[in-house]
């Protein structure tokens, strides 16, 4: 059960754009981020979400899509997130260091993301976004925008493949089928 979910749980990027998504299944995505560990449990992290579509379209030009697909600029109209969870650091509750910050984000947002596929909705995190995104939201000086989920009903197929010759890069087949290499168990498994 743990397994096949973590295994749907794939970064996706191409979705059902006039889908809404449901606010109370945003919420309870956040919710399940709420749960997961912190460091010195300072808990850091606020969420905003983002479902107006018009709201939606301002946000999409910031945001950068799949770096290794070179010849894709990102999901085209129709096939955009239907919505947005963004992530904001609080500094008035940091008490370690950025990188603690940073952990429980990875912590949180995975949680978010399983909870959002047991209900069939996909997501995709989004670090690369424009340093002027943060300027359309009303954020405090303590606050910081630091990272976006993309989310949606997902219209992709996203499988995983075992890395060869140490090629990171994930790829798109003539289907559109999106492929995600992963280090074999025995590659990670180190005797120490
Ligand atoms: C912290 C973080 C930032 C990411 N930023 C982006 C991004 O800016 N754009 C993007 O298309 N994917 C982004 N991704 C998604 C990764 O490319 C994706 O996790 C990776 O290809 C593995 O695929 P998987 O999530 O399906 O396992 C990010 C993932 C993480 C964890």
């Amino acid at each position: 059960m743990m397994k096949e979910i973590i295994v749907k749980t794939r970064s996706f990027r191409r979705f059902k754009q006039d889908r809404p998504l449901d606010g109370a299944i945003l919420r309870h995505c956040i919710e399940c981020a709420r749960l997961g560990g912190s460091a010195r449990n300072c808990q850091p992290w606020q969420y905003g979400i983002v479902t107006d579509p018009h709201r939606c379209a301002d946000i999409f030009p910031y945001l950068g899509w799949a770096g290794y697909l070179s010849d894709w600029p990102g999901p085209v109209e129709g096939e955009r997130p239907s919505a947005y969870i963004l992530c904001v650091l609080n500094r008035l509750w940091l008490k370690g260091n950025d990188q603690e910050a940073q952990f429980d984000l990875g912590i949180a947002t995975q949680n978010m993301l399983l909870a959002a596929m047991e209900n069939n909705i996909g997501g995709c995190r989004i670090g690369a976004f424009s340093a002027k995104l943060a300027g359309l939201f009303t954020l405090a000086e303590h606050q910081e925008l630091s990272l976006v989920i993309a989310l949606g009903y997902p219209v992709e197929t996203v499988v995983i493949e075992t890395i060869s010759n140490n090629d990171i890069r994930y790829w798109r087949d003539e289907k559109q089928t999106h492929h995600v290499p992963k280090r074999s168990l025995d590659d990670i498994i180190i005797s120490l």
